[in-house]
């Protein structure tokens, strides 16, 4: 096969690889330039944009793995990354600008839900995609708490301006209500600021809103699906038996409402002794794996126990608790995985033509 030919296969190839962002085929997306063949070695730049970047090497490796099982005579091919820039749609009625909003729910109380909400977005944020984080655990909020962030959110030309981790936008009802205030919710009041939060706030382009839910799962999920079609749900659990049984109802339920589950994740899974290096599996462990194939939902991994992501969290250093690697690393992980999952659903969503009802 010479040169010239496998230049000519190599547009048709890219007619069955799916861009991972919008799931259409990246030859009608223009994302894949610059080639050059030289004795069978094909070379190409890839763009891709903020959102899929936590897993943009991956999908640089399947465009190769693609390459060479799509056309003949290729001996090796190098994919060049790049960056692109795609403006985020607008989400159902309330002129949020974002491409995915992601709920971190549990069936559970105390599970590690606001930790892990907050260490998502800021890990992926670390990874290059455009990330919200909202708390609508507004009878409890404690995202301000983990983060260390403090002020009033101001008002500029009718929209709250969100106050920011870095340059991560956050949104919680602690920053309207003094600390130890108790607040009395009703139920339309809960309605309201849920609505608010998502409608009124200066939230930028996102890629991701990541919103951190209250324990149990009733009134503000069911806001949630009614104000805007949520991307998916993230359930964190523990190992221990009574944990994964409610895990399972909580996946139940999103199910029900329409939710797409895009993984379980398994938290205070083992405890490893700095001192020793031994594992005590202190709640159990493999738990959330297992239940996770009972019901066919994808398991993102696990967080172990760590001392450090406790009592730095608790003093608001949760941002720079995570600048270290042992911490960083899992989430990370979960991170790749809930990016995987949500690109996913994108590819399997069917198109257009197969929507189209059959005559
Ligand atoms: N992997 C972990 N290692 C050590 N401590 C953890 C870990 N995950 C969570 N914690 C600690 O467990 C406690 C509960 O976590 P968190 O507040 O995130 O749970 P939650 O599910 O949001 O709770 P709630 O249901 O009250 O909203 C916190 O003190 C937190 O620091
Ligand atoms: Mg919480």
């Amino acid at each position: 096969m010479s040169d010239a030919e496998i230049h000519t296969q190599l547009p048709k190839a890219l007619e069955s690889f799916k861009e991972p962002e919008s799931g259409r085929a990246i030859s009608k997306t223009g994302q894949v330039g610059d080639w050059t063949v030289s004795d069978g070695n094909v070379s190409c730049r890839l763009s891709l944009t903020s959102m899929v970047q936590p897993i943009a090497t991956e999908i640089a490796d399947a465009l190769r793995d693609h390459i060479l099982a799509n056309v003949s005579g290729v001996k090796d091919v190098q994919v060049q990354l790049d960056t692109t820039y795609r403006a985020a749609p607008t989400i159902g009625q309330i002129g949020l600008k974002a491409k995915s909003v992601i709920a971190v729910a549990a069936g559970k109380g105390g599970v590690g839900k606001s930790t892990l909400a907050a260490s998502i977005a800021i890990v992926l944020g670390r990874m290059g995609a455009k990330v919200g984080l909202m708390d609508a655990d507004v009878y409890g909020p404690s995202v301000p708490h983990l983060l260390g962030l403090e002020g009033r959110p101001e008002i500029v030309d009718g929209k709250i301006q969100p106050i920011k981790s870095g340059d991560m936008p956050v949104m919680s009802m602690g920053f309207l209500v003094g600390k130890d205030q108790a607040v009395v919710w009703r139920g339309p009041m809960l309605h309201g600021s849920i609505t608010q939060f998502l409608r009124d706030t200066a939230w930028g382009e996102l890629d991701y809103l990541i919103i951190d839910m209250p324990p149990g799962t009733g009134d503000v999920a069911l806001t949630l699906s009614q104000l805007l079609p949520l991307s998916g749900v993230v359930i964190v659990c523990t190992p221990q038996e009574v944990a994964l049984l409610d895990a399972g109802k909580a996946i139940a339920m999103f199910e029900k409402t329409k939710v797409p589950v895009l993984g379980v994740v398994e938290n205070m899974s083992g405890f490893t002794d700095p001192e020793s290096g031994k594992t005590f599996n202190i709640f159990g462990k493999g738990g959330a794996r297992a239940k996770a194939e009972e019901l066919g939902v994808p398991f993102l991994g696990e967080v172990p126990i760590q001392m450090d992501l406790r009592s730095e969290s608790d003093e608001g250093r949760l941002a720079d608790v995570l600048l270290d690697p042992t911490i960083a690393r899992p989430i990370e992980n979960i991170c790749r995985g809930v990016v995987r999952s949500l690109v996913t659903q994108i590819a399997n969503r069917p198109t257009v033509s197969a929507q189209l009802p059959v005559l």
